[in-house]
């Protein structure tokens, strides 16, 4: 063991003297961050200014091979394009473009520039330097290459496009996931530490924390806030991105650089945090994952065999511990071929579904974008026979080494290859109900290719259904497309094409998928679990888990996770339970290891840790209702999940900077011990004096939220308060799964505020198929209120008759005497629930 932790070490070493990850200036950033240095300026011809009720246009170079485009679409979102017109556009249409444009109308003209107007926005186009400014209530929001550093190249010499944005009054940016740094931004123009944050998917294991590195997956969204304002862009570029980031003390600028040849954007008008992350996820595409997603996975890279999978379920089971699935990576398959069971490990693998069915537990199956390019492998020989490979430039297939040997990789941009490769999800063996599928290394990761940051080279050609693309075109958005393809995949075009509306009963009872991807892009499937990466069992890998996660919650992708524990190194004990008490408040909750450190398994601990981790357990399926009424609220409002303190309370500038403490929603808010032997921590309490925050970890006790506030702690604290106002929808019985919950009664948790009042929320449907879509879900509200509890429906016309009873209310700092409790009657609350008090001692 010694022996080969020693080699580990040494094989560490030398990863970190390789100099794998490239700096702006091994890249087109180089150049192009020292505009406006070497590149011609850009004056608007206000004589070719073309409007015609909703878009605007204008030619910025005399002969007019560069124009702009931009046009509203609703007072939130101003898109803004700049394109050279004797090239195809690049920039693809995304969702949000699909949004209808809205009218515009020109509301003064001067010398220098000219003013639109929708509703309460306006825009001033200037021309000389080219400049657009956009004010939200006569209040300027951003201005749009207020430094005149707009690059637009496109020739031998490599494309490459750049563009400034100023947010004036900004005091923070937050944003362009994913990587494993604080919450907030950093300058990234200080002369000493100086690359900008970069976008471009690569497979950094065991990356570094307080790093601007690029990790797995890249989101080019970014936010710009201070207390009165907050503002948005999206940089629609799939291409490698580089941003940097000024802070000023009268705003924030920021300069996005691609390796593109035109520039499309949309800007989030805000004003509030909660409104730019709802105008950036507006079109989301989306369905709620089932009810079991959210419990406990168990993964390990890998477990070998049918009966290890099966004596993993024994053994929680054994132990008391809650368990939804257990994972397999790739060597499940035969010679490391994706779509196939190795014959020896798995002789039946549709047997073993089955078996873990009826323990309400399902597989989980990793699949990669690398196909073995092995002939007489079916998916290689139909790839290769219908040119769905991504391929060389000279028309060839690209072939690298991979674990299996060889191996070309799928183009998921090409309709007939997804379409192919969904199809492979009909096969017996990979239908089951209960199979479900993590797509790992989409990055892509190309294995022991140094030169390319091992991932594809940037001259592969993708052949798109009309247009072909270069591969560095597209780099940062193949797992999109792939996380599409898969989704179609697991439940079939025609629910795929129906599941926001649709009166098919095929469609209802289809089950929804759980799907997870190492790498996703501005995350077209949402839906789809992600995590912060290969992470290390180390503190600082711990605490870095929570900015990473509500940096995706912002940009929108909300169901975040970290692998509990770190999947390389060792954790000890200590930080293993902090790790688990810690990773239940993050949307996703999976544990996960390497294949060469020891079993780590809960239930593989002595029986006082094993405790610790089955009381958060515990805790956790408990909060289960509060998670899936959450997710769902998402997508209906797409309000976020997971919460930084300044979304709730933008106004309260102390809450800024703190990423080691997060919200469930509005109500929960979740301080976990992510130091070493911390007997005393100090934790933040936000909305001041007449805030009231009730600590579930001691009796319900209420602070008021005036800030920070010492607390003493041991193992098995887990700082969590409700906030008084809310009532919190619990199913406290202990179960083993969460389908073993589904009959079990509510306890709601009334936490008075200090009018005595409080409210909350809840949604109930069938918890796993698309019958939801038949209108058949309880969304209820219940509100506390002169001393008596109501509940009515939110959405009227949708009924759902399998909900469990409410049998129970605590109510938490109870005035003197609650006189009466009425609840919507059919379906929530078959006998008169049972009332307990929780008097706040103090
Ligand atoms: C703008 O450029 C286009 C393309 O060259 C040209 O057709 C158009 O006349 C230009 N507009 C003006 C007013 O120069
Ligand atoms: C490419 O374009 C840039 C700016 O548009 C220009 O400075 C450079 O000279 C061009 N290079 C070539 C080889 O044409
Ligand atoms: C626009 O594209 C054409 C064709 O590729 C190219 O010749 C021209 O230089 C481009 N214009 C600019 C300003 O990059
Ligand atoms: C925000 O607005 C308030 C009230 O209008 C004002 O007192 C405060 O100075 C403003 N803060 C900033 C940072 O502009
Ligand atoms: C599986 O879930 C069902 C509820 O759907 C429950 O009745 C049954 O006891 C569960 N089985 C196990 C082994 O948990
Ligand atoms: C896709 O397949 C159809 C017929 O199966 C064919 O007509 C079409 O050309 C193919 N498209 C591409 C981009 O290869
Ligand atoms: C579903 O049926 C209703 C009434 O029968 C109809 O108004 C509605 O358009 C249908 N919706 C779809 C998506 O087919």
């Amino acid at each position: 063991m010694l022996k080969y932790n020693f080699a580990i070490l040494l094989f560490l070493l030398l990863l970190n003297n390789v100099k794998l990850w490239k700096t702006c200036d091994d890249t087109f950033c180089g150049k192009v961050r020292k505009s406006p240095e070497g590149y011609p300026r850009y004056v608007l011809d206000f004589a070719s200014l073309d409007f015609n009720g909703n878009t605007l246009t204008g030619n910025l170079t005399k002969n007019g091979d560069l124009y702009f485009e931009l046009w509203y679409t609703g007072v939130g979102t101003f898109n803004f394009y700049i394109r050279n017109r004797s090239k195809k556009p690049r920039q693809r249409p995304t969702l949000l473009n699909k949004r209808k444009k809205s009218e515009i109308r020109l509301v003064n003209q001067a010398a220098d520039y000219y003013i639109f107007r929708h509703g309460n926005a306006k825009s001033f186009i200037y021309d000389d330097p080219f400049k657009v400014e956009n004010y939200l209530d006569d209040k300027l929001v951003y201005i749009i290459n207020k430094n005149d550093r707009l690059v637009l190249q496109a020739n031998s010499s490599g494309d490459a496009v750049a563009l400034d944005v100023f947010f004036p009054g900004a005091t923070q940016a937050y944003g362009i996931p994913q990587r494993a740094d604080n919450l907030p931004l950093r300058t990234t123009t200080a002369a000493s530490d100086s690359d900008p944050y970069r976008l471009f998917n690569v497979n950094t294991g065991q990356y570094k924390v307080k790093s601007r590195e690029a990790l797995h997956s890249s989101v080019p969204v970014l936010f710009a806030h201070s207390q009165n304002q907050t503002a948005g862009i999206f940089w629609i570029g799939r291409a490698q991105t580089w941003v940097d980031i000024s802070h000023y003390s009268n705003g924030i600028n920021v300069f996005f650089m691609s390796e593109n040849y035109d520039i499309g954007t949309a800007f989030f008008n805000g004003p509030t945090m909660e409104e730019v992350v709802k105008q950036n996820t507006y079109n989301h595409v989306e369905y709620p994952p089932p009810y079991f997603a959210f419990g406990y996975h168990q993964s390990r890279n890998s477990y070998l065999n049918e009966n290890e999978v099966l004596d993993v379920v024994k053994q929680f089971d054994a132990n008391n511990l809650p368990l939804e699935s257990v994972w397999l990576d790739s060597s499940y398959t035969e010679s490391k071929k994706y779509f196939t069971w190795d014959p020896i490990r798995f002789p039946n693998p549709i047997r073993l579904q089955n078996q873990l069915a009826i323990q309400n537990r399902s597989l989980v199956i990793t699949i990669g974008p690398h196909i073995k390019t092995e002939e007489g492998y079916f998916v290689h020989d139909e790839a290769t026979a219908k040119r769905f490979y991504i391929q060389n430039p000279d028309g060839s297939d690209y072939v690298w080494k991979c674990p299996a040997g060889h191996c070309s990789y799928l183009d998921h941009l090409n309709t007939n290859a997804s379409k192919f490769y969904s199809s492979l999800f009909e096969m017996d063996t990979f239908k089951a109900e209960n199979l479900h599928v993590f797509l790992d290394f989409n990055e892509p990761t190309v294995f022991e290719n140094e030169d390319h940051e091992n991932t594809l080279p940037p001259e592969l050609i993708h052949r798109a259904d009309k247009l072909s693309y270069r591969h560095r075109e597209v780099h940062n958005a193949y797992n999109d497309d792939q996380t599409l393809s898969t989704l179609i995949g697991l439940v079939g075009e025609d629910v795929y094409n129906t599941r926001l509306e649709t009166n098919d009963s095929n469609v209802y009872n289809t089950r929804r998928p759980f799907l997870t991807t190492r790498s996703h892009f501005r995350f077209y499937a949402n839906g789809a679990a992600v995590f912060t990466g290969d992470n290390y069992a180390s503190w600082d890998h711990l605490q870095i888990s929570f900015p990473m996660c509500l940096s995706e919650a912002l940009v929108g992708a909300q169901f975040c996770g970290a692998n509990v524990g770190g999947s390389a190194g060792i954790p000890d004990d200590q930080l293993y339970q902090r790790w688990y008490q810690a990773a239940a408040w993050l949307p996703f909750y999976r544990g996960h290891f390497d294949a060469d450190v020891p079993r780590r398994e809960p239930y593989t601990y002595p029986e006082n840790i094993q405790a610790r981790v089955q009381k958060v357990l515990n805790q956790r399926y408990a909060h289960l209702p509060v998670w899936y009424t959450l997710y769902w609220e998402s997508i209906l409002t797409k309000a976020s999940i997971i919460r930084p303190l300044f979304y709730q309370y933008p106004n309260e500038e102390a809450t800024f900077k703190i990423d080691q403490q997060l919200l469930v929603g509005a109500s929960i808010l979740a301080a976990p011990i992510m130091k070493p032997n911390v007997i005393m921590t100090s934790i933040y309490l936000p909305g001041g004096e007449s805030e009231i925050w009730y600590n579930i970890d001691d009796n319900y006790k209420a602070l008021r939220g005036t800030g920070h506030k010492p607390l003493y702690v041991n193992m098995d604290s887990v700082p969590v308060f409700y906030r008084g106002g809310s009532i919190i929808a619990r199913k406290d019985t202990p179960r083993l799964t969460a389908e073993a919950t589904v009959n079990d009664p509510y306890t709601l948790y009334i936490c008075l505020d200090i009018n005595d009042m409080a409210e909350g929320t809840l949604y109930v449907d069938d918890y796993k198929t698309f019958l939801y879509l038949d209108r058949k879900f309880l969304y209820l509200r219940f509100i506390f209120e002169d001393n008596s509890l109501s509940s009515f429906k939110i959405i009227e016309d949708a009924d759902y008759d399998g909900a469990a009873p409410i049998t129970e209310l605590v109510v938490i700092n109870p005035p003197k005497d609650v006189i009466k409790v009425h609840l919507y009657g059919k379906s929530l609350s078959k006998q008169n629930p049972s009332i307990t008090y929780s008097e706040d001692e103090n």
